[in-house]
């Protein structure tokens, strides 16, 4: 593939929430799951698990557990501070029931040998704990995770696929970490709704200059 395939692929490419009945081959799933895990990732640590989801009953669950925590977030009286946007995202809150297919990511804790060093030592040492709350306001093992999703989701488009990186379900953490029994020690990063896309939404960037800063 030349540089203009890779810019048509990652330009093409947009979220997708609308979806076929069309059944997505176990294949192309693993395929992409298995493309996805040679994103770079720290330390080489792969702390990363994948739940391929195709049971409709469990998708089911997972996205009434999601509304069920929106809608209770969206009562709270501070909401009506913020009532437009905040009903708008209640009223989103679940729209991946209806994908044929829905990926849980997940990780586990990465320690690098200085976050154990930075460990020993943040309760008596000021820097140390400083140093650690750096870390932390970036978690490596997130950061791969990204990495992983976002190939993840390159690869999907190249197939024909059409999906969408969901972080909003997090707030339903500990029900959907429940439903899809994952051990104590993996942490829900994202769901990953999948399927032939029903629709064909444009997204536009801005332009480069106003992000984008050269010190030469
Ligand atoms: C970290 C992250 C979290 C996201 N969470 C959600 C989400 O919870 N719900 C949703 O509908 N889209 C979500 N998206 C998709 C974004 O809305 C989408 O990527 C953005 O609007 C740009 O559109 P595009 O992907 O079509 O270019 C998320 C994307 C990222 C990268």
């Amino acid at each position: 593939m030349n540089i203009q395939g890779l810019e048509n692929l990652i330009k093409g490419r947009r979220s997708v929430r609308q979806w076929k009945k069309q059944e997505v081959p176990n294949e192309l799933l693993k395929k992409a799951v298995e493309l996805a895990t040679w994103a770079p990732n720290g330390g080489n640590y792969q702390g990363w698990r994948f739940i391929i989801v195709k049971r409709k009953e469990m998708i089911e669950k997972m996205a009434n557990v999601v509304q069920s925590v929106a809608d209770k977030i969206a009562s709270w009286p501070e909401a009506l501070s913020w009532k437009e946007e905040v009903n708008r995202y209640r009223k989103n809150a679940s729209f991946f029931r209806n994908a044929p297919v829905c990926i849980g990511v997940f990780s586990g804790a990465y320690q690098s040998p200085m976050d154990k060093v930075l460990v020993a030592r943040e309760s008596f040492d000021r820097q140390a704990k400083e140093i650690l709350g750096f870390r932390r306001s970036a978690p490596t093992a997130v950061q791969s995770a990204a990495a992983a999703v976002t190939t993840m989701l390159l690869v999907f488009h190249q197939m024909g696929l059409g999906a969408v990186w969901l972080v909003s379900p997090i707030q339903a953490k500990k029900e959907i970490e429940a439903i899809l029994e994952v051990p104590s020690n993996m942490d829900l990063i994202c769901l990953i709704a999948v399927g032939y896309p029903d629709e064909s939404p444009q997204k536009d960037r801005r332009p480069v200059e106003e992000v984008l800063e050269f010190i030469l």
